[in-house]
């Protein structure tokens, strides 16, 4: 048999995205963002996101069609993102496949968000060994993963207790008066200033906290020290070394997420890490956690920069894979699930 031909469908929250993969092979991949619009208000508004979405869909979708070539008719399925993430985008995205899905005559799959962040990397080196360790780093998400099936066995061994790692990008960035979203722009003065410069708190790495916390995350008391410090410089007047403190923040991020993800794969003995998610992109966590996983004799797995944020490729790729699976299509009543467990892959 062929390589299954699938579209993927994402809305979860700010990029609309439209993939095509057969098999291992991509064959569109188009993202509309809406990132400029929430741009002024320094995150996401949902009912922003949502309007978006709906003016976005139809003209993505046409864009991925016309890209890749080929006709709806030579589909295996219409994937989506049934979460989680915003309800009210996405309802629109959900809404759209199931229309494709019902005038195209395939099947339809429901799938989450989470599990494609994870898979994507198969795209770029393969099928991942299992079982393998997940860091998955985004705006809305920050978690440690035990992966023993992509379809049925993903389990959360380590989340944040507050902020989002990509989260706490975008609030240092706000209070630096740099752009949204923070993760790029704070990535390139980082590249310019000492990491050194200023100690900022590892969030729950104090040995009480690891008692109970071992594989967990914090960053709301970082976000609060570097407020602080910010607003004490500017209080005395001193210049605010802009370079110094996105390096020195950025340090703190990637020294404890990647300390924890290796002392997970060392713990679990697991000798695959995979990254994924749009904290992924940034460049010290990649090196960092190049360095203490080489150390520590653990395979790195990182997929390009420009599959780790929100796209449609990745929901087409988990679409792919639960064909190939033989996984069912998804009821015809499929609906947006915006708290879907990690453990619940197929819808
Ligand atoms: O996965 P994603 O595209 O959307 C969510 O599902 O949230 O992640 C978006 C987040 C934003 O917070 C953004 O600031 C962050 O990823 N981000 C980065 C970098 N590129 C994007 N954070 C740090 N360094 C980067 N290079
Ligand atoms: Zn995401």
């Amino acid at each position: 048999m062929s390589e299954p031909l699938v579209l993927g469908i994402e809305s979860s929250c700010d990029e609309t995205g439209v993939g095509i993969v057969r098999g291992q092979e991509i064959l569109a991949n188009e993202v509309a963002s809406s990132v400029d619009q929430h741009a002024r208000f320094g995150g996401v508004v949902p009912e922003i996101a949502s309007r978006a979405h709906l003016e976005a869909i139809g003209p993505t979708l046409e864009r991925a069609l016309a890209t890749a070539g080929i006709d709806p008719s030579e589909l295996d399925g219409v994937a989506v993102t049934s979460g989680p993430g915003l309800m009210g985008a996405l309802a629109v995205g959900v809404a759209a496949a199931k229309a494709l899905a019902y005038a195209w005559n395939k099947p339809l799959y429901g799938v989450n968000h989470l599990a494609a962040h994870v898979l994507v990397d198969e795209l770029d080196h393969g099928p991942l060994p299992l079982p393998a360790l997940a860091l998955l780093v985004s705006g809305g998400h920050t978690q440690l993963l035990k992966v023993e099936d992509l379809l049925t066995g993903i389990t959360e061994i380590g989340t944040t207790i507050d902020d989002a790692a990509g989260e706490a990008y975008d609030k240092v960035a706000r209070v630096l008066g740099l752009a949204y979203p923070g993760g790029p722009v704070i990535d390139k003065a980082a590249q310019q200033g000492d990491p050194r410069a200023i100690a900022f708190p590892r969030g729950l790495t104090a040995r009480h906290d690891l008692a109970k916390h071992r594989f967990d995350f914090s960053f709301s008391g970082l976000k609060t020290a570097v407020t602080r410090w910010v607003e004490l410089a500017e209080r005395d007047g001193r210049e605010v070394p802009v370079n110094d403190v996105s390096a020195s923040f950025q340090e703190a991020v990637a020294d404890v997420l990647s300390a924890k993800a290796v002392d997970a794969c060392r713990f679990h003995e697991v000798d695959t890490l995979v990254l994924g998610g749009g904290v992924a992109a940034n460049s010290r966590l990649r090196g960092l956690l190049e360095e203490r996983c080489g150390d520590a004799g653990i395979t790195l797995r990182r997929p390009r920069p420009g599959l780790c944020t929100d796209n449609g490729v990745m929901i087409a790729a988990l679409g792919v894979e639960v064909i190939r699976h033989g996984g069912r299509p998804s009821p015809a009543d499929l609906g947006a699930d915006a708290g879907l467990p990690v453990s619940r892959v197929l819808v």
